[in-house]
């Protein structure tokens, strides 16, 4: 009799669980199928790091001209990470340095055009979900994207360390000489 129940008793676990995996299936699968979902992988190796929640990376993905479920919000927060990142590396390195060479260094790293060279590499405006007439290699589309990225590392890591050091191997790999002058010892 106990052992009916017990067997019930799992047999309505795995129901359940099952149940909740084919909704996140649901909601992940007409996204990321075909050859986007090469790309997909090709671009969490080249940024080494592997999303947990893969619907974090397609709401990455995904424009406002899109739709209402966009990566604005993640740009909010990749926004803050980037900034904050370059602060703590160069605050870090230096604890005299000035407000000026501060500001300035966070003005040439964070804008959008020096972020967007590196999500040209990442080709993040061939995966970039947009309306039909908008141009997905506007270089605010592109930077937005790029920006969303490690806002979208952070909350999938639940942590806002990997996404800054995510972040910096970026930086490291496309300013290696530039990094290497001011931080010598920096490990890239
Ligand atoms: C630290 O920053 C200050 C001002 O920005 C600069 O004058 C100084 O040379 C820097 N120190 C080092 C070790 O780079
Ligand atoms: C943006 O970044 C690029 C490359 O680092 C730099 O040359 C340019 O001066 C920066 N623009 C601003 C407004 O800081």
């Amino acid at each position: 009799m106990a052992f009916t129940a017990a067997g019930c008793l799992a047999l309505f676990m795995i129901l359940c669980i099952s149940q909740a995996y084919s909704h996140v299936e649901q909601k992940i699968h007409p996204v990321m199928k075909g050859p986007y979902t090469s790309s997909i992988e090709e671009l969490q190796t080249k940024i080494k790091y592997q999303f947990k929640d893969k619907s974090l990376l397609a709401k990455t993905m995904t424009h406002a001209s899109f739709s209402l479920d966009n990566n604005a919000v993640l740009n909010i927060l990749g926004s803050e990470i980037i900034e904050a990142a370059i602060s703590f590396h160069y605050l870090s390195k230096n604890s005299t340095i000035s407000k000026g060479d501060l500001t300035s260094q966070k003005a040439k790293i964070s804008n959008c055009s020096a972020l967007s060279k590196d999500a040209f590499d990442l080709q993040l405006n061939e995966l970039i979900r947009v309306a039909p007439k908008v141009d997905p290699k506007a270089q605010i589309i592109v930077c937005g994207c790029y920006r969303a990225l490690f806002g979208a590392i952070g909350v999938d890591a639940k942590s806002l360390d990997v996404a800054r050091e995510k972040f910096w191997i970026r930086q490291g790999r496309n300013n290696i000489k530039n990094v290497q002058k001011h931080f010598p010892q920096q490990d890239l």
